[in-house]
């Protein structure tokens, strides 16, 4: 293997873009290095992280506690596959059903398995606990959403990047505006083929679309009076990210069916889950759905750890005060410059700013260049809009301290 110390940046941008798939398009930095809210990239250049990976890194990079369970663990044993029983599995079951007040986990590895699983939990749970007839079950989807990749998850995606030329579609799902229970509401009544409604709390790849308080509660209540499951996908919104362990905490309801990703292993390795009760979980029998690597005993490790540290450091109350001081103070930015920028929106340490130009246009891009050259990295979610999500072991100070770089990029910057 070639010798690749020393190498500068253009060197591994040009590695990618030859050697592998261009399915991503990342800002022109490479990272090497990550501890708590830094990250360093192969120059030495410091910057503050304000993506976390998408949510996954909550609890920092390397956070000292989750990488020693990973170390612990994989000099132990690494994977058995569900062959067998392991030794970590039923206690991380255990200690996650509990925190969250579950009856049952079932362990996967992306998010967007995590979705998948809980689609078909769903339409099991139609055809033999609703009744609906064979091959008729519908999930109610919202439309802007962001739920993955697979095949399923893009035939009911209206992001046409996402979707062209990905077809024949999976069919079975209805889509519906979100943050619009009304809307819901009707098709709920025409429709008792209805066996879902998937929803994500805040969409974030969106653009951190915020619901008006009680849409959820509200959609919640519509479910239990027409028999439908309702389905949370926090897998961005979960653990403590948006300042509370769960976004659906905020309207104080517990979905039947919860999926989990991203941060539930800190960014340490692919851990998601399914969370729901007895009644819905156990539609599954053996050999009826299954993983190789989920809920192998490096990732229950892992996880666990990785939930602990947001106990332990009190993550979601510090998201919620310091999201609370974020938005705050970009709103002055905001309101200082008319010009550039049009509003900050979000909850506890997942917002977005909304730039005065078009989805088509390459300003937020362009800011993020700033920004990254200013030590500062963020991306964009659309053409106009730039999500802002350090990870929660943020501390105040350094919090002012990417307020000021936000704002020196925003007031010297020219399109
Ligand atoms: C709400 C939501 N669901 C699912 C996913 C997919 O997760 P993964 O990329 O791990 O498959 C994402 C990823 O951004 C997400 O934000």
């Amino acid at each position: 293997m070639e010798n690749t110390h020393n190498q500068n940046s253009q060197y591994y941008i040009d590695l990618e873009y030859k050697h592998g798939a261009h399915n991503y398009h990342p800002l022109p930095v490479v990272l090497e290095k990550g501890e708590g809210v830094f990250v360093w990239d192969v120059e030495g250049k410091k910057y503050y992280d304000f993506l976390s990976a998408y949510s996954a890194v909550n609890q920092g990079h390397c956070h000292p506690k989750i990488i020693q369970a990973l170390k612990n663990q994989a000099e132990k044993l690494t994977l058995t596959s569900r062959a067998f029983y392991n030794s970590e599995l039923g206690k991380y079951e255990k200690y996650i059903t509990e925190l969250l007040d579950f009856d049952k986990v079932l362990p996967m590895n992306s998010g967007a398995e995590a979705v998948e699983t809980a689609l078909k939990i769903c339409r099991k749970w139609g055809y033999t606990q609703k009744g609906v007839d064979e091959e008729k079950a519908v999930i109610v989807v919202a439309k802007g959403n962001f739920h993955g990749r697979t095949t399923t998850i893009i035939s009911f995606s209206n992001d046409d990047n996402a979707r062209d030329d990905f077809g024949p579609y999976t069919s079975g799902f209805i889509s519906v505006e979100y943050d619009n229970a009304e809307a819901l509401e009707k098709i709920l009544q025409e429709n008792s083929n209805v066996v879902g409604f998937l929803v994500e709390p805040i969409q974030g790849e969106a653009g951190v679309y915020v619901p008006s308080d009680g849409y959820l509660k509200a959609c919640y209540d519509l479910c239990k009076k027409h028999n439908v499951l309702f389905i949370a996908d926090e897998i961005q919104t979960g653990i403590a990210r948006t300042g509370k362990m769960l976004a659906c905490d905020y309207e104080n309801i517990k979905p039947d069916i919860l999926t989990l990703g991203k941060a539930i292993s800190g960014g340490v390795y692919p851990v998601s889950a399914v969370l729901a009760n007895d009644e819905i979980m156990n539609v599954i029998q053996p050999g009826q759905h299954g993983s190789t690597f989920g809920g192998n005993p490096m990732a229950c490790a892992v996880a666990t750890a990785a939930l602990e540290v947001i106990l332990d450091e009190n993550l979601a109350e510090k998201a919620y005060k310091l999201g609370n001081l974020f938005r705050q103070e970009m709103q002055k930015i905001v309101d200082e410059n008319p010009n550039l920028l049009t509003k900050v929106r979000g909850k506890g340490l997942l917002n977005a700013i909304v730039i005065n130009d078009t989805e088509e246009s390459s300003t937020a891009w362009d800011i993020c260049i700033k920004l990254k050259n200013n030590g500062l990295l963020a991306k964009p979610t659309h053409g106009n809009i730039i999500r802002f999500a350090p990870p929660l072991v943020i501390t105040e100070e350094q919090l002012l301290d990417c307020l000021r770089i936000i704002r020196e990029t925003i007031e010297n910057f020219k399109a």
